[in-house]
């Protein structure tokens, strides 16, 4: 590969991993791997400007991927906590204070403690404007950082509008924006089933979800909050503890875990009293936050260059133990990435057994000189994920030998791909290998795409093992009499549990009324289905809406896919090649011929005008009519509405509290920015008159089990 040819790859992949990031939240790769693919590009074009592309992704302002946030200066900066994680630290700290308000004539006796509970997410500085929500800015660097105002909106327990009105004109409060442990856990479900890996913690996870474009994306992260901070001028507060009861009364989730302490040993007593319950808590904490609770007390003590002197964090240790590496096997996920795993003597950890890790890739291992037969330190990393953290040296073998890692896959003994840049092997035997098929087979049958719940659970196994699936469409050929009476004893490699999985008359029954239950599945719904790399539900929807037909996407070039709204270079050579393999062709034949469905259906055409007639058009902000009636009018004018601020949005309808993000990104492109009254005017309506229209169709299976996604309170 010549440089130029280089820069293009580099400038595309990073791209890709951009938009997987920004979009939809997922790192397939490290941010040291993502930085060191940024560093060569920007070095390359350092010396090579005549090949750099005119929509280089190193041409984003700073060279900096937050590009699209307005940097938002902070009016009281946003310092950090000195950490400790002794008692004796702790006493040192009660000293400190003691002396320093002993020098100001503060009386010791007067000292009080609040002691909060660290929340680990990341923290964020909200400003109110008579009670309303104004502007959300992330820590950044501490003295500016990015508006996420559109994005904070999102969290369902933040008040957009305070209660009570004793609450000064225009304040801030500061607080820890964080995502539950059970929302964390149903994330990384989704993902294990979309064979993606699993996010490390929720506090990185919550990260991404507050930097993605599209809040309506970030909004089904369900983020949480809580409060702990207020600044503002000439505040009528005198302690910390009246503050926090302030920030209840107008309606600001508190945790109701802070108490005050008169001394340090009952600070003492509430760091162990919260080091065994906080892990019954629905989110994850890392400590303690200690804060002298007289403001004059604080005013005495004020700060140091970096943070205050009157607070300090205990952070709790993580707990580690030592345990025997047994061996190493090795994982083949469902597009072909090897995962080795840490075999472990079982052992236990923060209440649970642990026999396994992920060592994540051969880096991993190298970079822990990881031997079979080490006694390794395995440490619940953000408590959840086991993970191991070094070798006990101390205890290693004289003849232990390096790990060598595998080159052949370990199914299906193909040579494995390791592509540079990328940290993880793969296994390129995508047609054959068994692991990968039968992580397409049970990818099709998810609930998410054809949704044939009574085949999960070990019976694709039992199909693959007897012939009977190979092939996504080889479901459609099966009958009652190859099904009945199939059995097979599995043993579940978590828990060692052995399970027998027969196939009796009832199942038989209800797998093949649920495939032919299948058939009624959407168009978009099948695609995805499918299996083909990169198409995600997402993207199968707009490929769906804008080909209509599978014969459309078919025969699509790369320039027609690359058309799509939000559809990638990746995405659309992904879809493209797909179709140019006529294995991939006859399975198509062969579920059009079951009968499933390959055209869109959409909800029936309404035409009130042609006046937004090839227009496409977003909106941002709120208006006195509700969204979907805005989107409503679009379509019924002949307009399109799409998701994103591109050089070819034709209008921007602005609304009111309409967070900077798009619209400045609208002024960039020189897109055309309206009123909600303007774009009634272009319809030819009246927005106070406006009416929705009522499709007549049937709830789908979807839409009936929505269930109520609203999160209360957290304690
Ligand atoms: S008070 C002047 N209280 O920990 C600093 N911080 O290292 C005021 N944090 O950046 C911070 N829970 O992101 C405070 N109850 C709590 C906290 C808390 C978590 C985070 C916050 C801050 C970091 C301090």
């Amino acid at each position: 590969m010549n440089e130029q040819e280089r820069i293009k790859h580099l400038s595309e992949k990073i791209d890709y991993y951009n938009e997987l990031y920004y979009q939809k939240s997922i790192s397939e790769i490290s941010d040291f791997e993502f930085d060191k693919l940024l560093e060569e590009l920007t070095s390359l074009e350092k010396k090579f400007p005549q090949y750099r592309l005119p929509d280089s992704p190193t041409q984003r302002v700073g060279g900096s991927i937050n590009k699209n946030f307005n940097t938002i200066k902070h009016r009281y900066a946003m310092l950090s906590l000195g950490n400790t994680y002794s008692e004796q630290d702790l006493e040192d700290f009660d000293q400190r204070v003691k002396k320093l308000l002993a020098e100001n004539e503060i009386p010791e006796q007067e000292l009080e403690y609040i002691c909060e509970l660290k929340f680990d997410g990341l923290s964020i500085s909200l400003r109110y404007e008579n009670g309303l929500l104004t502007q959300g800015v992330t820590r950044g660097d501490g003295t500016q950082g990015d508006d996420v105002t559109d994005n904070v909106k999102t969290i369902k327990t933040l008040p957009m509008r305070l209660k009570n009105s004793d609450f000064p004109a225009d304040f801030e409060v500061r607080g820890e924006i964080f995502m539950s442990l059970d929302v964390f856990k149903k994330i990384n479900e989704e993902r294990e089933a979309q064979g993606l890996d699993p996010h490390a913690n929720p506090r990185n996870t919550a990260s991404g979800a507050l930097k993605l474009q599209d809040s309506a994306e970030v909004a089904r992260r369900k983020l949480d909050i809580f409060l702990y901070f207020i600044y503002g001028e000439n505040l009528p507060f005198k302690t910390h503890e009246e503050c926090v009861k302030a920030l209840e009364k107008w309606g600001f989730p508190v945790s109701p875990t802070y108490k005050k302490c008169r001394n340090i040993q009952e600070v003492l007593a509430y760091i162990n009293h919260w080091d065994k319950e906080r892990k019954k808590l629905p989110l994850e904490t890392d400590g303690v936050v200690i804060k002298v609770n007289n403001l004059s007390h604080q005013k005495a003590l004020g700060f140091t260059a970096k943070s205050p002197r009157w607070a300090i964090a205990y952070k709790y240790k993580a707990e580690s133990v030592g345990t025997l590496l047994k061996s190493v096997t090795f994982q083949v996920g469902r597009i072909g990435t090897i995962t080795p795993v840490a075999e472990l003597q079982p052992v236990q950890l923060s209440g649970s057994t642990v026999k396994r890790a992920s060592l994540h890739n051969a880096n991993e291992i190298e970079r822990l000189d990881l031997r079979v037969g080490d006694t390794v330190f395995v440490e619940k990393g953000g408590e959840i994920i086991p993970k191991v953290t070094g070798v006990d040296m101390s205890k290693r073998d004289a003849n232990s030998k390096t790990f060598e890692f595998i080159t052949h896959c370990p199914e299906c003994n193909t040579l494995l791909v390791k592509n540079e840049g990328e940290a993880q092997h793969f296994c390129p035997n995508f047609e054959h290998c068994p692991p990968q098929i039968k992580g397409r087979l049970e990818h099709f049958i998810g609930r998410k795409a054809m949704n044939v719940e009574s085949m999960g659970e070990g019976r694709i196994e039992v199909l693959f093992d007897n012939n009977l699936a190979k092939n996504i469409a080889d479901f459609y050929d099966l009958t009652a009499k190859s099904l009945f009476g199939l059995e097979k004893t599995i043993t579940d490699p978590e828990t060692g549990k052995q399970k027998k999985i027969s196939f009796q008359q009832k199942t038989v029954e209800n797998m093949l009324q649920a495939l032919e239950k299948s058939k009624e599945v959407p168009f978009s719904r099948v695609l995805y289905a499918m299996g083909i790399r990169y198409v995600g539900e997402g993207g199968a929807k707009r490929l769906v809406e804008h080909f209509e037909t599978i014969e459309n996407i078919k025969n699509a070039t790369l320039d027609e896919l690359l058309k799509v709204n939000d559809v990638g270079q990746t995405t659309a050579e992904s879809v493209f090649q797909y179709f140019q393999d006529a294995d991939n062709l006859q399975t198509l034949a062969r579920l059009q011929q079951a009968g499933l469905q390959f055209t869109h259906q959409s909800a029936p055409k309404v035409s009130l005008g042609t006046q937004l007639a090839g227009k496409t058009i977003l909106y941002t902000g709120t208006f006195s009519v509700s969204r979907e009636l805005l989107e409503q009018k679009i379509a019924h004018y002949g307009g399109k509405f799409v998701s994103s601020v591109s050089k070819k949005l034709d209008y921007l309808i602005v609304g009111d509290g309409a967070g900077s993000s798009k619209t400045d990104k609208a002024k960039q492109f020189g897109v055309k920015m309206i009123s909600e009254q303007e774009f009634f005017d272009l319809i030819g309506e009246n927005p106070a008159n406006a009416t929705m229209i009522t499709p007549q169709i049937a709830p789908t299976t979807q839409d009936n089990k929505k269930k109520d996604d609203s999160q209360g309170s957290l304690f």
